[in-house]
């Protein structure tokens, strides 16, 4: 196939963070500060990526402003002319690094909500008086004009503050909320238990996104991952294996997906070691699964193979231990009935203890 250029960078900036969130995708495994790519590396990367087509720059983490260097890295970003975007919690952000940041030329912000209350978000987050810290760099980032996305991470303990959570996006000026069910990657995984919403949640959430969208429409634009394991078919993940984006690790290395480390047998390259369009176009672990030539049944003969592209490699490989099978998401996969009732299981199951996320050093 002819492989098209990237649209889009994740450059995980550091793996260092304030919060604890149970559900962080991010690896058990999290880079030290030491070993971060230091400014010079990253503008290098910027200016490669751009050169390669990528258009839009997500800075993300853990948290991005635990970087000193992070309006510089905005500045070199631009200059690169890629559209940059900032994925944070908020803490960190003060006005005169805002409107910093805002001199450096960031395009956008997409801040995190782990509730709508102190009481839920600091819980969740493991980091008291994040909340009201929240609001408070949700105020300046309208003051001083920045387009804002909101980001809720729901699962079982907090689905019910869906339609809150609608409501603030608009009373912040939003333009766009991002409903994102918990995935479990990482360290989430480890919290299937505590966080699994019950299939009576997954259809509620349903119905509160399809109300809102027709009573919002022109207001707010409102993305939706819905609560995969009680689905019937998979999500597009990373919209398509090497197709659409890559991600940079917080020391290099240059990754199909966030998660694609836990795929066994998978070699990947590192920008210190060679270019990115290189890595790209001939990276082994790119093509591993690129297309559709890498398929078996069900998925090889299936309608809807260009439509979800075999679904998630990662949750594959997570949840049937191969990752070239079916996204067991999927109706089609031999192993959907079991991972609806196991969804159910953890949905219900008593002991819901959460286990936050231990910090990067
Ligand atoms: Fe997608 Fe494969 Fe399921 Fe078809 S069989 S819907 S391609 S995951
Ligand atoms: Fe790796 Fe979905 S997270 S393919």
């Amino acid at each position: 196939m002819s492989v098209p250029p990237p649209i889009a960078m994740l450059a995980e900036l550091t793996h260092r963070c304030p919060l604890a969130c149970p559900y962080c995708s991010n690896p058990l495994e999290l880079t030290r500060k030491d070993s971060e790519l230091d400014t010079a590396a990253w503008a290098g990367i910027f200016r490669q990526a751009a050169d390669l087509g990528v258009l839009q720059l997500h800075l993300s983490g853990g948290e991005p402003a635990t970087r000193r260097d992070l309006t510089e890295l905005v500045a070199e970003a631009r200059a690169a002319g890629l559209y940059t975007n900032l994925i944070t919690s908020g803490i960190g952000l003060t006005e005169k690094r805002l409107r910093a940041l805002d001199a450096a030329g960031l395009d956008h912000i997409q801040l995190s909500l782990q509730g709508t209350d102190a009481a839920m978000a600091d819980r969740i987050g493991g980091y008291r008086g994040g909340f009201d810290r929240k609001l408070e760099v949700a105020r300046l980032i309208g003051k001083i004009g920045f387009p804002l996305t909101l980001n809720a991470v729901l699962h079982r303990q907090n689905l019910h503050q869906l339609p809150r959570a609608i409501e603030m996006a608009v009373e912040m000026g939003a333009r766009r909320i991002e409903v994102a069910t918990v995935q479990f990657h990482g360290w989430a995984l480890k919290n299937r238990e505590a966080l699994m919403p019950t299939r009576a949640q997954a259809r509620a959430a349903d119905a509160t996104v399809a109300e809102a969208r027709a009573r919002l429409k022109g207001v707010l634009v409102i993305d939706y991952v819905r609560a995969d394991y009680h689905s019937d078919y998979p999500k597009r993940c990373m919209g398509g294996w090497g197709t659409t984006g890559l991600n940079v690790t917080p020391e290099g290395t240059v990754l199909p997906c966030h998660a694609a480390q836990t795929i066994p047998g998978l070699v990947f390259d590192s920008v210190r070691d060679r270019p990115l369009a290189e890595i790209w176009y001939e990276g082994a672990a790119f093509a591993a699964y690129r297309g559709t030539d890498w398929m078996r049944e069900p998925c090889a003969g299936c309608e809807r193979k260009t439509v979800d592209f075999g679904g998630c490699r990662c949750q594959a490989m997570a949840l049937a231990g191969d990752p070239a099978a079916a996204d067991p998401v999927c109706i089609k996969s031999p192993h959907h009935a079991a991972l609806q009732a196991r969804a159910e299981a953890f949905a219900t199951a008593e002991a819901s203890e959460i286990l936050w996320r231990a910090a990067a050093g």
